[in-house]
């Protein structure tokens, strides 16, 4: 008998070493290189991938439609994914535990099932009954959803060819494992064995795949990241401790945008679709409060207005704080540094705090502008009007540059009862035909500084 090879693998990003290491040279981490047998398999991969093979054709004459999307009646769901599930495509979830991630699946699921899909719900951490248990809490009842509790590879795959399902989940990916490895379920080596198996499987049946992910920062259990490159589409869902809120967003799509969001709240019957985030995430504004502005940001397609926070106060420290939650540190900083110079502010003594409302995350330089106004505004205790919006990037030189998709902010601006935009002068030149709200182009903060202070 062939005598078992033994390699090192890093738990953390999948780096493969003969032998043992402190540190991964991969990925710089501390002890994540754990031994692992791998025996030769029963049937070389290639065999496997090779019955999925097809011939060679030109470009012209492959329809594109080959492929029609499944709307999962869910929109903020379906919008994310690019318009619908594409038949055959395998999307991986990752998320923090608790965040949601089989509350928004099992959703999905009844949706898909109550339109006449057979799915099958596979979990690996919960016993049928837990999950009968969930479902009875949202509400599910449907002949079509078939759930399964397990966490063999072999009698996962078994069902699957049985069941015939038209789409699939595994919930998650790091409790499965497959005999064939020696190894425990959640290491590196059983993640991307039992994922691999999955996705042949899914590719050649045309079966639409979901696979849950754990993430944790220790990286005891496998991340989902050496899975990444396999699957066709990674989305995140992702939530601010404390808030109800939950972000779906894309990071990787090979059939829509990434940058797509959807936004959800958790209820006690499940996840809800929040169709006008822009008005959830403005619904606490304090009005007329020093330091507090409304700046809108682009999240895909969708613009999204939210509300900045700033708060400048003495500091005590040698190296005043620069804490920020929900924009870019760096961005902060250099904004501060443009105010200094440029706007003869002195931050220097100053702490600055600034917090995106909400829970939200952006880094879109074009909430450079809100940014600024609510630091100035927090540090002259002087208010900003709360029926302005401000956009615009903002240079080292202290000037405002000029924004992408500026027609769809001014528009959800509009639509929500803001009176005046503050914008890139080139911006507000392509706006002339635009009425009902107030279009004031500034050209540099100085400009700006004229009309809020
Ligand atoms: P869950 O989907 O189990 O999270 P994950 O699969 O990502 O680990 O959801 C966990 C949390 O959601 C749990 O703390 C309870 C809460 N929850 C609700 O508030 N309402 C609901 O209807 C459900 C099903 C869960
Ligand atoms: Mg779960």
């Amino acid at each position: 008998m062939a005598k078992p090879k033994i390699i090192f693998a890093c738990q953390s990003c999948g780096y493969q070493s003969p032998k043992w290491l402190g540190k991964c040279p991969d990925c710089d981490q501390w002890n994540t290189l754990v031994e692992e047998r791998i025996e030769r398999a029963s049937h070389p991969r290639g065999e496997v991938a090779l019955s999925t093979a097809e011939v060679a054709a030109p470009v012209s004459e492959i329809s594109a439609t080959d492929k029609p999307r499944v709307g999962s009646g869910i929109k903020e769901f379906d919008r994310v994914l690019g318009g619908g599930l594409v038949r055959g495509s395998v999307i991986l979830i990752g998320g923090d535990p608790g965040i949601g991630k089989s509350t928004l699946l099992l959703q999905a699921f009844a949706a898909l099932s109550h339109a006449g899909h057979t799915c099958l719900y596979v979990s690996g951490e919960e016993s049928r009954q837990q999950m009968k248990m969930r479902a009875e809490r949202i509400g599910i009842t449907s002949s079509k959803l078939l759930l399964l509790s397990e966490t063999s590879l072999e009698r996962i795959l078994e069902q699957i060819r049985k069941v015939n399902p038209a789409v699939v989940v595994v919930d998650s990916i790091q409790t499965i494992f497959t005999s064939s490895l020696p190894s425990a379920p959640g290491r590196i080596g059983q993640v991307r064995e039992c994922s691999g198996a999955i996705i042949v499987l899914a590719k050649k049946k045309g079966l639409s795949t979901f696979l849950i992910g754990h993430v944790t920062k220790d990286g005891s259990i496998a991340g989902p990241r050496v899975l990444e490159h396999m699957v066709d589409t990674v989305l995140y869902f992702e939530g601010e401790g404390g808030h109800s809120f939950r972000i779906l967003r894309a990071v990787k799509n090979r059939f829509g945008s990434t940058n797509e969001i959807g936004v959800f709240e958790m209820k006690e019957a499940g996840l809800r679709e929040v169709n006008n985030p822009s008005e959830i995430f403005l619904m606490e504004r304090p009005l007329g409060v020093p330091g507090s502005v409304v700046a809108c940001s682009m999240e895909g397609t969708r613009p999204i207005l939210i509300e900045l926070q700033a708060l400048v106060s003495p500091s005590f420290l040698a190296v005043p704080r620069r804490t920020t939650i929900g924009v870019d540190h760096n961005r902060v900083a250099l904004l501060a540094a443009v105010l200094e110079k440029k706007m003869g502010i002195q931050l220097f003594n100053q702490d600055i705090f600034v917090n995106v409302a909400g829970g939200v995350r952006v880094n879109e330089p074009a909430v450079d502008l809100g940014i600024v106004a609510a630091v100035a505004s927090s540090y002259r205790e002087k208010a900003i009007d709360p029926k302005t919006v401000l956009v615009g990037e903002v240079g080292l030189a202290g000037e405002v540059r000029g924004i992408a998709q500026v027609e769809a902010r001014v528009k959800e601006a509009t639509k929500l009862g803001f009176e005046r935009c503050i914008l890139p002068r080139t911006n507000a030149s392509q706006l002339s035909h635009l009425s009902g709200v107030d279009l004031t182009g500034v050209s540099s903060l100085a400009e700006c500084w004229q009309i809020l202070f």
